[in-house]
């Protein structure tokens, strides 16, 4: 018998976890802990999962419901609500090297829902020899470090999102979901009512009461000032890691410094999430 062990990572952000079978029934204890986990260190690295789809939609449904994505020419078929991210699936140049997709800059996922995930969680099924990792950053750190006056005003501010600004959504897909939802740029932790700053720079369309030019500038500044090492954790995937990261309180990146053609595969379910306050 193993116990389940959960150990921080760093000061910030990130729980390694230890010693749970997620492709097995999980009691109800074992799922509060896990999500009390999520809510206090905002990512979890599950190790030493083997999960069949079926298996990967079970261990999802730990932090929740799952919700439809909106790339859905990515859907697994059979699963519709498992996402898969696959380097093949890069667009290549007429020479046949690959361009990777805008997944590189600082986001959280799917912010131009009404209720957007309260978590993503991916699965590694395949990986690079080397590189293709994920890096995450704690939003309620950054909003910590902020001086009170930029505390005050952020907190006044509001984002209105829409799907990316360069995008490959399907005709049904940009019609359901590129509607212009507005969210608050800093958001209350349901949980835990920590407050954390919450955006996606490609999915900002503008800030209320602000030209869109003028917004992305204040996004984009934002980031450079609040992105610091102590509040990142790059994540070197391992076969069988099943990564948990709380969208309501972290952005995430991926490093596209691999060979594409060598066939990185992940799974990805979101899970549902509150309107943000
Ligand atoms: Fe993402």
């Amino acid at each position: 018998m193993t116990t389940l062990s959960i150990r921080p990572i760093t000061e910030s952000i990130g729980a390694e976890v230890t010693g749970v079978d997620l492709g097995a029934p999980v009691d109800a204890a074992t799922r509060l802990a896990l999500d009390r986990a999520l809510a206090d260190h905002s990512l979890l690295v599950i190790r030493d999962q083997k999960l069949t789809p079926a298996g990967f939609m079970a261990a999802s449904s730990v932090f929740g419901p799952s919700m439809p994505q909106h790339y859905s020419q990515f859907n697994m078929p059979g699963f519709p609500d498992i996402g898969v991210l696959s380097s093949r699936d890069s667009d290549r140049r007429p020479d046949g090297s690959y361009i990777l997709r805008g997944t590189e800059c600082w986001h959280t996922d799917h912010t131009n829902r009404e209720r957007p995930p309260k978590a993503t969680i991916l699965y590694a099924v395949s990986l690079p020899s080397k590189g293709g990792d994920t890096s995450f950053a704690s939003m309620r750190a950054a909003y910590a470090a902020l001086p009170e006056e930029d505390k005050r005003r952020f907190a006044a501010m509001k984002t209105v999102n829409r799907l990316d600004r360069h995008n490959t959504a399907r005709a049904e897909d940009k019609e359901k979901y590129d509607v212009g939802i507005v969210h608050p740029l800093v958001r209350t932790h349901p949980d835990n009512g920590t407050k954390a700053l919450y955006f996606h720079p490609t999915k900002t369309e503008r800030i209320v009461g602000m030209e869109p030019g003028e917004s992305i500038a204040l996004i984009d500044a934002l980031l450079d000032r609040i992105i610091r090492p102590d509040i990142v954790y790059r994540h070197r995937w391992r076969l069988g890691d099943l990564v948990v990261c709380d969208n309501r309180a972290a952005l995430h990146q991926a490093h596209a410094d691999y060979d594409p053609a060598e066939g990185r595969l992940l799974y990805r379910v979101i899970v549902e999430g509150d309107r943000p306050v």
